[in-house]
């Protein structure tokens, strides 16, 4: 019997396994026009394969729920009807292949408006279809950024209201799980962390207030998505700042996320995907396999709420340990899925479970 092949059964939604396609930006929608943001053949061969390849769950990207929260031009968005249109052709290709369909809206804050990676990745400006990047402080999040503009409280309303919006259009669109992307130092992470929000309003100061952001978008979406389906939330679990005593900036820490984790929980998030870092430039991190297994497992230890782990997990018996030993209830796995889509159904043969290969390929098994 394998862990990583039992179903997983959130609110009302089975997912038929625990090895999930981790959100993984493209970069490769229209930067202008009538397409910008749209999903392209791309993503659908992108997404699909993987569905096709066995993971149970696919998360679509960091789709941006307003024109400036796109980490680059060519983000995926989602707050117009064409946009939701084509979001729908990839919907029912995944949940025809047997995986649950799933979208991670995102903000990009302060760290919105770069180039493609590929392309060096640095701050674009309006001549080269970007845009001044907002943000909780007017702070850079590195040498070579803009300053952000300070959100006001009608703003962060505005920003509120865009990620409800999001969740109407995911769910017309056909999803079944939404995550709310609160990691990696984008808008919600900028709020939640003291290390980049320096506000003295509301939405500044204690760690009260600086969850108050993540908590309202938390509620803006679940008054959006039916009671039925699933909400996921993405948190960097820390800043990787306090862990490190030569290091004196300051930081989110891993009990943060414990105490947010139950906040989220009482507000109806459904599994928190505990991911870390991205806010601070030039923060040590210990990269080696399964490194942030620990944050999730300490979350899953200390709350009622579900979680995901990933990084680094690319051994199919290392991901069966890891839920089978009860750190966390399901997995996400990122580059090893766009090294290889079949990872999950390969991985079910080497542990002895039933995979998930299309009709179409049985001659090959
Ligand atoms: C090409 C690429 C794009 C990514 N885009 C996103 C994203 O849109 N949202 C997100 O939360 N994380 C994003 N990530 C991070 C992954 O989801 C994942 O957390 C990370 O790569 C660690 O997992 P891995 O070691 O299995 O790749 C991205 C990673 C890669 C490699």
């Amino acid at each position: 019997m394998s862990a990583l092949f039992e179903p997983l059964t959130l609110r009302s939604l089975t997912i038929p396994n625990r090895v999930w396609m981790s959100p993984m930006c493209q970069y490769s929608a229209a930067v202008e026009g009538p397409e910008q943001g749209v999903p392209t053949d791309w993503h659908l061969t992108h997404l699909g394969s993987r569905a096709v390849g066995g993971a149970g769950l696919i998360i679509a990207e960091a789709t941006a729920v307003s024109p400036e929260g796109r980490i680059s031009p060519a983000d995926l968005g989602l707050w117009n009807e064409r946009q939701q249109e084509a979001f729908g052709r990839i919907t029912r290709f995944v949940a025809e292949h047997g995986a649950v369909p799933g979208i991670q809206l995102a903000h990009a804050g302060r760290k919105a408006s770069t180039d493609r990676p590929w392309r060096g990745g640095a701050p674009v400006g309006p001549d080269n279809h970007g845009w001044r990047p907002v943000a909780p402080s007017p702070i850079p999040f590195d040498e070579g950024y803009p300053v952000p503009q300070e959100l006001s409280e009608a703003d962060i309303r505005r920003v509120v209201d865009a990620f409800a919006a999001a969740a109407r259009r995911a769910l017309a669109a056909g999803f079944k799980a939404v995550e709310i992307h609160g990691a990696h130092g984008y808008l919600i992470h900028e709020f939640l962390s003291p290390f980049s929000n320096r506000r003295t309003d509301a939405y500044g100061g204690t760690f009260e207030n600086r969850t108050r952001l993540a908590l309202e978008v938390v509620d803006a979406v679940r008054a959006e998505w039916p009671d039925e389906l699933p909400v996921l939330f993405r948190v960097s679990a820390t800043d990787w700042l306090s862990e490190n005593p030569e290091d004196p900036r300051e930081g989110w820490t891993a009990d943060d996320t414990v105490r947010l984790a139950k906040e989220l929980l009482a507000r109806g998030v459904d599994l928190l995907d505990v991911s870390t870092g991205g806010i601070a430039p030039g923060a040590r991190i210990p990269m080696e396999p399964g490194y942030q297994v620990p944050f999730a497992a300490k979350v899953k230890a200390e709350t009622d709420l579900a979680v995901s782990a990933v990084g680094l997990i690319t051994e199919p018996r290392h991901a069966e340990e890891i839920v089978a030993s009860g750190q966390a209830d399901a997995v996400m796995l990122g580059r090893e899925l766009l090294r290889n889509p079949y990872w999950p159904n390969f991985a079910a043969r080497e542990l002895g479970a039933t995979g998930h290969w299309p009709s179409q390929y049985h001659r090959a098994l």
